[in-house]
């Protein structure tokens, strides 16, 4: 049940995660299109993280906007035109609000969604445009859920977004670390029939890596020459299908180097920001496609939650969980590296 009265993080700008405010809210009057959710769960992205130190371009926060990009919750009440939902329906919000089904947005559409200059998902209740909500699949628990929007989605339009390109049976797929990104990438991939090799800096994680059914795990830390040496585990070293790179130009030397002839190098992430730039030319001599991949539109995820119940998708939480009072914590953990796969905030 909602109340009047409901606490939620507020971004009082970018600078430093020092600028969420916990606050108390007094419930807004609902529009005609809008639905007001009651959320149980959110879960972090490193979006969140550059969003609240505003240390990338484009992540400047709009001040006084609720965080997060990722949730779950129950529909408590619509607007007077809403007639596809209805109290008491499993819903997640789409990041990017005010588009078509189809649209794949654009780095301009990322910078005005959740949790940026839209209010987010860190609250006891939210309010989102109808057309924005898509329904949770029934195989999850809302904190399973809440790691879909952001990282899940991202990791599906990576792997099967690209038409005629989607991952299948026999594809030999390489993920890279231990973010959400990248287990995400994983739990499809495998559910999909393909062979996964993963990377990690942290030994401690190989035994999760190889539970989750990564055939191979290799330390990206102490071996320089990782993807060359990822490329030796594929049939006749011929290279993956699809690689997810998550390190940018920390990470696509080796990727290049890992993929196979017209394979598929989805550049997803910067997490290796501040490493020598990689030659874009090198695509040429690798005989590979590259794709930008950011985000995915409803229609995606709405397939990747049809999937995700067919085959049954269990996303692989992070250890620890926070309150959502206890939220800044949560941030620390996920601005530490220390986590494995979503950090998730339990909201109710
Ligand atoms: N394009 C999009 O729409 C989109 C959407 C979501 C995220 N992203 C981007 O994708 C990246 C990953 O996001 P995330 O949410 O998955 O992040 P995350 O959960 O914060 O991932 C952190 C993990 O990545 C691994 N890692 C760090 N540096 C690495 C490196 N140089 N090489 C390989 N692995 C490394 C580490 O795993 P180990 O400890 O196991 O080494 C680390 O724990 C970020 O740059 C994010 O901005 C993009």
């Amino acid at each position: 049940m909602a109340d009047d009265k409901y606490n939620t993080w507020m971004l009082k700008g970018s600078g430093s995660t020092e600028n969420l405010q916990y606050v108390q809210q007094t419930s807004a009057k609902l529009g005609p299109d809008e639905v007001r959710v009651v959320m149980h769960a959110a879960s972090l992205n490193y979006r969140d993280l550059v969003i609240a130190k505003g240390s990338l371009p484009m992540t400047q926060a709009t001040p006084n906007t609720v965080p997060g990009s990722d949730g779950a919750g129950v529909v408590h009440s619509v607007g007077a035109n809403v007639v596809e939902l209805r109290p008491g329906d499993k819903v997640l919000p789409h990041m990017v609000q005010g588009v078509s089904d189809d649209f794949l947005p654009r780095m301009d559409a990322i910078s005005g969604g959740l949790g940026q200059a839209v209010n987010g998902t860190l609250c006891e209740q939210g309010v989102y445009p109808a057309e924005s909500i898509v329904r949770m699949p029934d195989n999850m628990n809302f904190a399973q859920a809440a790691t879909l929007g952001c990282s899940g989605l991202t990791a599906w339009n990576a792997l099967m977004g690209l038409r005629d390109r989607a991952v299948q049976a026999g594809d030999y797929v390489l993920v890279q670390g231990t973010g959400g990104v990248s287990i995400a990438a994983l739990q499809f991939a495998k559910a999909a029939g393909a062979t996964v090799v993963a990377t990690t800096g942290k030994g401690a994680n190989v035994a999760r890596l190889t539970a989750l059914g990564a055939a191979h795990v290799i330390n990206y830390k102490t071996d320089a020459d990782w993807g060359v040496t990822a490329r030796k585990l594929t049939p006749e070293g011929r290279g993956f299908d699809h690689i997810v790179d998550v390190g940018g130009d920390a990470t696509l030397g080796q990727s290049f180097a890992a993929i196979r002839t017209d394979g598929v190098v989805s550049l997803v992430g910067v997490l290796g920001t501040g490493a020598n730039k990689v030659d874009a030319m090198t695509a040429l001599w690798s005989v590979c496609v590259v794709r930008g991949v950011l985000l995915g539109s409803k229609n995606m995820f709405r397939d990747m939650v049809a999937f995700c119940e067919k085959h049954n998708v269990q996303p692989a939480l992070d250890d620890e969980t926070y309150s959502l009072a206890d939220a800044q914590r949560a941030y620390q953990r996920l601005e530490k590296q220390q986590h494995f796969s979503k950090v998730v905030i339990k909201i109710q």
